[in-house]
């Protein structure tokens, strides 16, 4: 059998793990450790690719390839088309999803440069597992190209219902770009079958048994492998870090205090302002919690030249400021706000330091945080994850999780209330259940079944 080529917009660095990277590098680099392969992608820069070429380093096992983008095709493709209109309407923001013909021209023309540049690196019995929404139109490239390699798609995002979907005009010939993969995987059921929905009733594509399309040159398979996690190896980082001098500065800057945790990138998908919120009707409604605990959000900045990310920044700002002018004393600060990555191994150790998890987002493919959080914690004194149900991980985490409504104000308050006040014997049970739940599907887990559905015979059967 040949390699296995990974082809994603943003590639781990070599210095990967040592900071707070978005879910899909972190989560590839985890599925890649021990096994040999090929990753093809951005290298993060933006010059002129004609005069930089395709830089090579190693990660383990694994070859990186990547190449820059020109300030062209960083507008129109990343900026634009890949952040500017897919990111917003895949995450339900129509509103602030916007459409220009000459980026979808910019994006489709990126693919097809990629696709190019591919060609050169791959052999003919290679498998392409390619990641996420910069990259929809890719095997439709690469087969153009000639490549007859068996070609699988991921969404790591959520995938939209059909009326949201509609308001991206290139929407079936999005979709029809997807067909051109032998197998496209979601993150959830719900994703799923959002694709299945509009592929037969828009594209009037038959589903047959098994979760196949028929489509005009064959069949393609769709299913969905929800991202896990390396919970043994998220367990004994947090536990090593839990001694460090970071950790006693923590612990000592709340002197006693409860902690409640959150780490994003500061997205407007991962609703932080009605986290925020939520935590301020906390110390209203539940006074009893005034100056006895602390609410840490750590949010790196992200994508920070599109500018829905400069407004929701901004919000947060006056948002946070507005709370801790209200409620912060002499002794205590409610919010720490932090705009600034750490280590990974870094906020395994903060998760363990504290006493509830809050990952809120208003829409999110998997959040791979609220998984990191559970594991991280100590198994004699767990913390309580407290999740949105329009995370991607509630499908799996509803057994441990308290389950809350992002829009829902009073209820987050009131979960958080929960959370903080739990019992022992009621955290070890809920934590006891989704720690099983993680090791059963772990990203190994995630890997193995969608590269064994990858394979002809699967689609066959
Ligand atoms: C999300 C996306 C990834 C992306 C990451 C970081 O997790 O699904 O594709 O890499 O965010 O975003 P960035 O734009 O910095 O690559």
């Amino acid at each position: 059998m040949g390699k296995l080529v990974i082809v994603s917009n943003r590639v781990a660095s070599a210095a990967e793990g040592k900071s707070t990277a978005g879910g899909l590098a972190v989560g590839v680099l985890d599925a890649l450790k021990r096994q040999d392969g090929l990753w093809f992608g951005w290298n993060g820069k933006i010059e002129d690719p004609a005069q930089a070429g395709l830089s090579s380093y190693r990660i383990g096992r694994i070859d990186c390839a990547t190449t820059s983008l020109s300030r062209g095709e960083y507008d129109t493709y990343y900026r634009g088309f890949a952040n500017g209109t897919l990111w917003p309407a895949f995450h339900y923001r129509v509103d602030l999803s916007r459409y220009d013909p000459k980026e979808y021209a910019g994006y489709l023309a990126v693919n097809e440069r990629l696709a190019g540049m591919l060609t050169e690196l791959v052999d003919e019995d290679d498998r392409l597992w390619v990641h996420d929404y910069h990259l929809i139109p890719f095997a439709r490239a690469c087969r153009r190209m000639g490549m007859r390699n068996r070609i699988g798609f991921f969404l790591h995002t959520p995938f939209p219902a059909e009326g949201v979907l509609r308001t991206i005009p290139p929407h079936r010939d999005l979709v029809e770009a997807l067909c051109e993969y032998d197998l496209v995987g979601f993150q959830t059921r719900g994703d799923a079958q959002a694709f299945i929905d509009y592929a037969s009733r828009r594209l009037g594509l038959p589903l047959e048994t098994g979760g196949m399309l028929r489509t005009r040159s064959g069949l393609v398979r769709v299913g969905h492998y929800p991202i896990g996690i390396l919970p043994d190896d998220i367990q004994n980082k947090s536990k090593a870090r839990s001694r460090s001098k970071l950790v006693a500065t923590l612990k000592q800057g709340l002197q006693e205090r409860k902690l409640i945790v959150s780490v994003d990138r500061l997205d407007y998908s991962k609703g932080l302002v009605e986290r925020f919120n939520a935590f301020e009707r906390l110390l209203e409604s539940y006074p009893a919690h005034c100056g006895q605990v602390s609410f840490l959000q750590i949010a790196p900045p992200s994508r920070s030249d599109v500018e829905g990310y400069r407004h929701i920044r901004r919000q947060l700002e006056s948002t946070a400021g507005h709370i801790n002018g209200r409620w912060t004393e002499l002794s205590w600060t409610p919010i720490r706000y932090m705009n600034r990555a750490y280590e990974r191994s870094a906020l395994l150790s903060f998760f363990r330091a504290s006493q509830v998890g809050f990952v809120t987002p208003l829409r999110d493919g998997m959040n791979l945080v609220a998984k990191e959080y559970v594991a991280a914690q100590a198994p004699d004194d767990p913390g309580v994850l407290v999740l949105s149900e329009f995370a991607g991980a509630a499908d799996e985490l509803a057994n441990g999780a308290i389950i809350v409504n992002p829009y829902d104000i009073e209820a987050m308050a009131r979960a958080l209330d929960q959370a903080l006040n739990m019992p022992l014997e009621e955290r070890l049970e809920r934590h006891g259940h989704m720690m099983q739940l993680l090791k059963d599907n772990s990203i190994r887990q995630w890997r193995d079944h969608f590269l064994a559905d990858l394979e002809p015979e699967a689609i066959a059967a």
